[in-house]
């Protein structure tokens, strides 16, 4: 069983593979991404893929690989950079690691949304520039939890665990928009389901936790963003493609926004010089949702997990239902 693993991953994931019976790993072992060609050469061939999300997964690399690929497993919960069509039509099985990040995901946005709203990055800046002359009673003041109505684009796994956090806050309203309403999910924190702009107007919050797919692509836009309140915070911990960022750029610059959190943006990694980075209500994050030691081990222990059950034809962890 030959598989080719793209990219350095916790010691306890390689580990799982290389003391598997029969499996013969083969690993692009840098921090760095796998360069194109390196990938196209690294999959010909090979049983398994174990990948990540900085990898796209599509008909060239299928086709360098061949007919022999039986099973990839990507070290994310998100799939939007594996084409799913092409991969089903090969009969390719797909194993993913959702559950066992939530808690860290949550944990950030959460984060990002406090130090979005009372303005941290800037703060702490202005401690080390001498901004810092004295206690002045409207200086780097921002907005609170408390009483606010906070709306979730996405209930999903890690949007629920971001109300849970948010809730002892003091939040007096959960909304949230998706596909439909999940009334069973949705009674815990009270939420109503409304429509994305009712969503927009009514926020004091808003936080984007959904899945990258054709329907959420560019949906936070220049109405979106034109129907939120001049003082409300928009977070994003999901996909930089669900945001348009010239239309988020124009909205925080003019002030029809009042600040925002990004852990995830187009591209990735965002260049020094783009726009946003000249912004003092934007702070923005190299997409370290799921970053702490635990949770990537785990992930990495549960893609090679999947990938193991993949080749050997049993039930995978966690696969993706393609
Ligand atoms: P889930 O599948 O549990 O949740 C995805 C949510 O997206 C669902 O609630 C779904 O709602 C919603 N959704 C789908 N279509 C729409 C739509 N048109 N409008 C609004 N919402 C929609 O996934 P997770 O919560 O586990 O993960 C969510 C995403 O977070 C991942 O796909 C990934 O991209 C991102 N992520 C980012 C991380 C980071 O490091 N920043 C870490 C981990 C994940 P419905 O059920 O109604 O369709
Ligand atoms: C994912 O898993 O999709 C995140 O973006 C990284 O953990």
């Amino acid at each position: 069983m030959a598989v080719f693993v793209t990219r350095r991953i916790p010691a306890e994931g390689l580990r799982v593979l290389s003391q598997a019976g029969g499996c013969r790993v083969q690993q692009w072992d840098s921090e760095e991404p796998v360069p194109r060609a390196e990938l196209l050469a690294g999959v010909a061939g090979k049983r398994g893929l174990l990948c990540l999300l900085s990898d796209r997964i599509d008909r060239e690399v299928l086709d360098a690989a061949g007919p022999g690929l039986k099973v990839i497993s990507t070290m994310s919960v998100g799939f939007d950079h594996l084409a799913l069509d092409e991969i089903k039509k090969r009969g390719i099985r797909v194993g993913y690691t959702p559950d066992v990040l939530t808690d860290a995901t949550a944990e950030l946005s959460v984060a990002l949304l406090l130090a979005a709203c009372r303005r941290l990055p800037e703060a702490a800046e202005q401690v080390k520039n001498g901004g810092w002359t004295t206690w002045k009673p409207l200086w780097m003041c921002g907005y609170g939890l408390s009483d606010s109505t906070v709306g979730i684009i996405g209930l999903g796994r890690i949007g629920q665990a971001v109300a849970r956090r948010l809730k002892p806050f003091g939040v007096k309203k959960f909304l949230y928009t998706g596909s439909c309403p999940k009334p069973e999910t949705a009674a815990e924190f009270e939420a109503e389901f409304v429509p994305v702009m009712r969503l927009a107007e009514e926020s004091d919050f808003v936080v984007v936790t959904c899945a990258l797919t054709p329907a959420t692509q560019g949906m936070c836009n220049r109405d979106f963003f034109g129907r939120m309140k001049k003082t409300s915070v928009f977070v994003n911990t999901s996909r930089g493609a669900v945001v348009n960022q010239e239309d988020l750029y124009d909205a925080l610059a003019h002030g029809q926004i009042a600040a925002a959190g990004l852990d995830v943006t187009t591209p990735e990694p965002l260049p020094t010089d783009h726009p946003l980075l000249s912004l003092k209500n934007c702070v923005i994050l190299p997409h370290i949702g799921s970053a702490t030691y635990a949770t990537r081990s785990t992930m990495a222990v549960l893609a090679a997990n999947n990938l193991l059950a993949g080749l050997r034809g049993e039930p995978m962890p966690h696969e993706l239902l393609l």
